[in-house]
C-alpha cells in the first residue's frame, strides 16, 4: 500500500503539462460554444483518438425549453444556459474518507443548527422545481446516512414538474436502503467505485467496504435501475491499470462505467501528474475494445458516452479538466448549510438559509437566486487556476 501512497503523492515522471490546453471558452451562443467545446481535444499523443470520436451534439435553447415545466428567468444565466438541474447536498458527513475528496485529518463540520432542516430543503426544492428545475440529484457527504432520507425522497418525488430524482452515493449503505428509496421515488443512482481490488479500496477510502459497494451495484441492477452509473476517479499510479477491467464489467451488466479525470479541491493534494487525461484513458480502452463507438450525448451531459459491440453497458469519460463542458452546464447546487453555489469550481456562494430563517417570501428568495445565476461565469478557470483558488473540499460540495 505504501507504494500506492508514494505514487499518489509524488506522481510519475513523464507527463507533460505543456500538453495542457487552454480552457477558456468563448461563449458566443450556447450552440456555437457547445460545438467548440465538443470539438476541442486534448492535444496529447492521442489527438487522433479524441478527434475521431468528437461529435457535434448540439441543441438550441428553444429546443431545450421544456413545454410542460417552462424555465423562469431566474434559472437562465447571462449566456442563455437553462439551469434545470439542482444538486442538493444533504449532509457534510460521510462513512468513508476518500483521499481525493477530503483531507486526511477530516473537515470542519458545520454545527447542526446551521444545516438545512428537511422542511427548509423542501421549501427551496419546491421553489426551484416550480421555476423549471426538472431533475434533482441528492449528494453529500454521503446522502444515505441522513436519517430522514426516505421522507425527503418521498416529498421531493411528489413535486409537480420533477422528472428525475437521483442520488450519487458511495454505495456502502445502499443495498439495504435501495428498495425503500425506490418506493419513495428515487429513480436513478450513481455509485462511486474507484477500484476492483479490496485492499486498494481500503487504502483510498481509509475504510473497509468494497464488498458492500459491489453488492450495491448488483442490488441496483436487480431492482431495475438502468443504467447504473459507476463513477471511477482515475488517478495515475493508483487505478489507471484497472481501466480495462472496469470496462469488462459492462460486457454482462447494464452498468455505465464513467472514468472521471481527477479534479482539484481544497485539501485533496491534487497534482497534475496524478491526472490521467481523457485522451490517454480513451486510448487504453480503444486498443483493447476495438468496436468502441461514440454515441450522441445530450448537450447537458458531463460525460462523453461510448458503446462497445456486444456489451450490455456503456463506457463514459468525464473530462472536466482537459475538455470542459461548461457551455452546456445546466447545474446549480444547494449545499447542506444552505449556501447556493452556481459553479462546482466557482468559489462564490450565497446563503439561502439566512433569508429563509428571517422569514423571506418566495419572491425575495427568487431574486437572490436569479442574481447569483446571472453572475455565473462562462466556464471554469482552468485546472491550474482552480488548483490555486480557495474552494470547499469536495465532501462539502457533493460533486
Ligand atoms: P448525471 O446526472 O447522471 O449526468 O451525473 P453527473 O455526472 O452530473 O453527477 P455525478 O454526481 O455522478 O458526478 C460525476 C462526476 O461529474 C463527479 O466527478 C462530479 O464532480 C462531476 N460533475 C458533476 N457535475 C459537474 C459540473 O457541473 N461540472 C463539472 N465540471 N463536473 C461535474
Ligand atoms: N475529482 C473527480 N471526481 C471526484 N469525486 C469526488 N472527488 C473528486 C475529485 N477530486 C467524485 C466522487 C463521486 C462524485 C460526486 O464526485 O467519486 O462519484
Ligand atoms: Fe458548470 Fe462550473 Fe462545472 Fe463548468 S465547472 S460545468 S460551469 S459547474
Amino acid at each position: 500500500m505504501r507504494r500506492y501512497l508514494s505514487k499518489l503523492i509524488h506522481g510519475p515522471v513523464g507527463f507533460n503539462p505543456s500538453n495542457s490546453f487552454p480552457l477558456n471558452c468563448e461563449m458566443g451562443s450556447y450552440c456555437a460554444a457547445r460545438r467548440t467545446n465538443r470539438q476541442a481535444s486534448f492535444s496529447g499523443n492521442n489527438e487522433y483518438a479524441t478527434r475521431a470520436f468528437a461529435t457535434t451534439s448540439c441543441a438550441s435553447l428553444s429546443e431545450d425549453q421544456p413545454k410542460d415545466n417552462p424555465v423562469s428567468d431566474m434559472l437562465v444565466d447571462s449566456f442563455g444556459r437553462l439551469h434545470t438541474y439542482l444538486r442538493i447536498s444533504l449532509t457534510e458527513r460521510c462513512n468513508l474518507r476518500c483521499q481525493y475528496c477530503m483531507p486526511a485529518d477530516g473537515v470542519e463540520l458545520t454545527p447542526s443548527p446551521q444545516l438545512l432542516t428537511k422542511t427548509e430543503i423542501l421549501r427551496c426544492a419546491n421553489l426551484f422545481v416550480s421555476s423549471g428545475v426538472n431533475k434533482i440529484r441528492l449528494t453529500g457527504g454521503e446522502p444515505t446516512i441522513r436519517k430522514d432520507i426516505e421522507d425527503i425522497c418521498l416529498e421531493l418525488s411528489n413535486l409537480k414538474g420533477l422528472k428525475t430524482l437521483s442520488m450519487t452515493t458511495n454505495g456502502i449503505a445502499l443495498a439495504r436502503k435501495l428498495p425503500k428509496l425506490k418506493e419513495c421515488g428515487l429513480n436513478s443512482v450513481n455509485i462511486s467505485l474507484d477500484t476492483l481490488v479490496p485492499a486498494k479500496f481500503e487504502f483510498m477510502t481509509r475504510r473497509k467496504g468494497h464488498e458492500k459497494v459491489m453488492d450495491a451495484i448488483n442490488a441496483s441492477i436487480d431492482l431495475g435501475f438502468n443504467p447504473v452509473k459507476v463513477n471511477c476517479v482515475v488517478m495515475r499510479g493508483f487505478n489507471d491499470d484497472e481501466i480495462c477491467d472496469f470496462v469488462e464489467l459492462t460486457r454482462e451488466k447494464p452498468i455505465d462505467i464513467r472514468f472521471i479525470e481527477f479534479m482539484p479541491f481544497d485539501g485533496n493534494v491534487w497534482n497534475v501528474k496524478k491526472l490521467v487525461p481523457y485522451s490517454e484513458m480513451l486510448d487504453k480502452v480503444m486498443k483493447r475494445f476495438t468496436s468502441l463507438k461514440r454515441v450522441q450525448d445530450h448537450p447537458t451531459d458531463t460525460a462523453k458516452n461510448f458503446t462497445i459491440d456486444g456489451h450490455e453497458g456503456r463506457v463514459s469519460f468525464i473530462t472536466s479538466m482537459t475538455e470542459h463542458f461548461c457551455a452546456g452546464c445546466n447545474r446549480l447546487r444547494l449545499l447542506a448549510d444552505g449556501n447556493f453555489k452556481v459553479c462546482l469550481f466557482g468559489p462564490s456562494e450565497i446563503s439561502l438559509r439566512d433569508p429563509l430563517r428571517r422569514g423571506a417570501e418566495d419572491d425575495e428568495l427568487k431574486e437572490i437566486i436569479g442574481a447569483a445565476v446571472k453572475r455565473k461565469k462562462a466556464s471554469h478557470a482552468g485546472m491550474f487556476d482552480i488548483a490555486k483558488t480557495a474552494n470547499r473540499p469536495m465532501i462539502h460540495i457533493g460533486g
